[in-house]
């Protein structure tokens, strides 16, 4: 982006650019009799040839051989740009409340870089799809690089040999459609543990408030341990840390410490010319929390190492990366068995936790899914995977959750490493690109009443069962590899829990949509009030 050296030109040029790029000399026109008015014609003349050459100088940078004209920006301070603005750890609602002002593409300063942002479904096709050749490598902050052991993971690497090897090994162990049906007999086991776990508590209810968080990520942690390393974990030796850790405690270490530690905000991050400056605290916080997953991965394979030298061979990850798959180093065997694990046990019980938090707030909506449950299944069925194409509403119920409550609101930055251009402007090397999945699922043009969650949306007539009805699983070369587990898990979840259950909030919860960490979990955990159907 250009450098303009003070901030009153910054907002001159952000004024000027957005006129000249965003509007037809027609539509100038009604803010034309503005100027008049208070200045007279002479003005808005002026005004017009400063703007030509304002345009004409821009698009003669160098490294703009297009002549487009540069991103318009968000207004910021001088040094910070629009960091102050961006503090509290929720920027997907700022962003798309900027979009609302200055477009659906923006521009803003994070300290000394620049980034791009955008909030609409085109522009964010394009940038995935279209323009993917140049936008395709990451820029991680300093705790991500320490945490994904410097982008060796598929979902924080650059898009090289290295990422597409593992996303096949992922793809033909675990999450592509063949390896889906060999682990069904993982997730029949779930829902059935989660039944029975929801039998248990309800004559508690209402005394006692459920909290489903707590039971569904307990079972996806499972899941997780069956496909990762065949069976599930009830506690383990960690010779590393010298003590045995119970199954709670490695939740803590290989999932909970991460996500939380992904958002830690490493002010030199923004400020590269800062970076001498030590800043012990907080790369010791995340560096403990490198040293402590990566004991417990160790003490894990160690385990499980074992047990196939000892001839006992299941269908799990680990089993397939130590035999059939090319060959990895110790660092990549870690993280590749790590990855499936943080990415199973999180974004697929956010997804189902706001499906269920909005069934219970709506009672008319879980009504209707109840009754399609009951068509489908008559009395005594349970729900099973195969039963999912005739249950329409169902599929809505999970796509417009995904709307609503994207578990992943932005995409992981993406660093533009080559000149491009997005939505006909210049994009140079060198920029920051934020996605915002919120932004482009709250669009008005798009979406009638986005704010409002109503399944509905998505029953249109003939529609074909697409998983890419949001953004929310991303898109091209990069969408979620999880997505299908996602949807199997999600909906049968949904679907078990209100076929068996009526159920409402707990009294004075209504109105609880606050969100915190890396992904849009809920602040607060579901409280729920369940009663069994029969
Ligand atoms: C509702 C649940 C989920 C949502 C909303 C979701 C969302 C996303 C999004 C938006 C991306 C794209 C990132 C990008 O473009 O840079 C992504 C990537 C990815 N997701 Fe998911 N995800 C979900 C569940 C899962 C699950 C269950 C797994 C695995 C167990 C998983 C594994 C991955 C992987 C490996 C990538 C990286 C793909 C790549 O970079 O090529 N996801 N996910």
């Amino acid at each position: 982006m250009h450098q303009l050296p003070h901030h009153q030109s910054v907002v001159l040029f952000i004024q000027i650019s957005r006129i000249s790029t965003k509007m037809d000399l027609q539509t100038v026109a009604p803010m034309g009799s503005a100027a008049i008015a208070f200045g007279g014609p002479a003005v808005a003349v002026a005004g017009g040839i400063s703007l030509l050459f304002l345009k004409s100088f821009l698009s003669q940078q160098p490294g703009n051989p297009n002549h487009l004209p540069s991103v318009p920006a968000v207004p910021g301070v001088p040094l910070l740009g629009n960091l102050l603005e961006l503090k509290e750890k929720k920027p997907y609602k700022t962003f798309t409340k900027w979009a609302e002002t200055y477009g659906p593409i923006y521009s803003i300063k994070t300290g000394a870089s620049s980034m791009v942002v955008v909030n609409s479904n085109q522009l964010a096709k394009e940038a995935m799809v279209t323009r993917f050749d140049s936008i395709s490598t990451r820029k991680l902050s300093k705790a991500l690089q320490i945490l994904t052991a410097d982008k060796t993971m598929v979902a924080m690497s650059d898009y090289d040999d290295y990422h597409k090897t593992v996303k096949r090994n992922l793809l033909t162990s675990i999450l592509g459609p063949a390896a889906q049906k060999r682990h069904r007999a993982h997730r029949d086991a779930m829902g059935d543990n989660l039944s029975r776990q929801l039998h248990v508590l309800a004559p508690n209810s209402p005394q006692e408030a459920i909290n489903l968080r707590q039971i569904f990520q307990s079972e996806l942690f499972t899941l997780a341990f069956k496909q990762t390393f065949g069976r599930d974990m009830e506690s383990i030796y960690v010779g590393d840390l010298g003590t045995t850790m119970t199954r709670d405690e490695m939740f803590q270490i290989l999932v909970v410490d991460p996500m939380m530690g992904a958002i830690e905000v490493d002010w030199r991050d923004f400020f590269p010319y800062l970076k001498w400056i030590p800043n012990a605290k907080l790369e010791e916080k995340i560096e403990q929390m490198y040293i402590r997953r990566k004991a417990v991965m160790k003490a894990l394979i160690q385990e499980h190492r074992n047990r196939i030298e000892s001839g006992e061979n299941l269908d799990s990850y680990i089993d397939y990366l130590l035999s059939e798959a090319q060959p990895l180093t110790e660092k990549q065997l870690l993280m590749s068995l790590w990855e499936p694990i943080i990415e199973t046990a999180d974004t697929t019980m956010v997804t189902t936790e706001w499906a269920m938090y909005e069934l219970s707030k709506h009672p008319n909506k879980q009504q209707r899914l109840y009754n399609e449950i009951r068509n489908v299944c008559g009395t005594s069925e349970k729900i099973t995977e195969e039963k999912l194409c005739k249950m329409p509403y169902l599929s809505a119920v999970f796509h417009e959750t995904l709307r609503v409550h994207s578990p992943v609101a932005i995409i992981p930055l993406r660093y533009v490493h080559e000149n491009t251009e997005l939505g006909g402007y210049h994009v140079p090397a060198g920029t920051e690109l934020a996605v915002n999945i919120y932004g482009c699922n709250m669009e008005r043009e798009i979406w009638e009443n986005p704010e409002e969650w109503s399944p509905e949306r998505f029953l249109a007539e003939n529609e074909p069962n697409n998983m890419l009805k949001t953004m929310a699983f991303g898109a091209g070369k990069r969408v979620c590899a999880g997505a299908m587990q996602a949807m199997l898990l999600a909906c049968v979840g949904i679907g078990r829990m209100v076929q068996e259950f009526e159920w409402r909030l707990k009294d004075d919860v209504e109105e609880d949509v606050n969100t915190l960490g890396l992904t849009t979990q809920k602040l607060n955990p579901m409280l729920a009030v369940i009663k069994p159907r029969n």
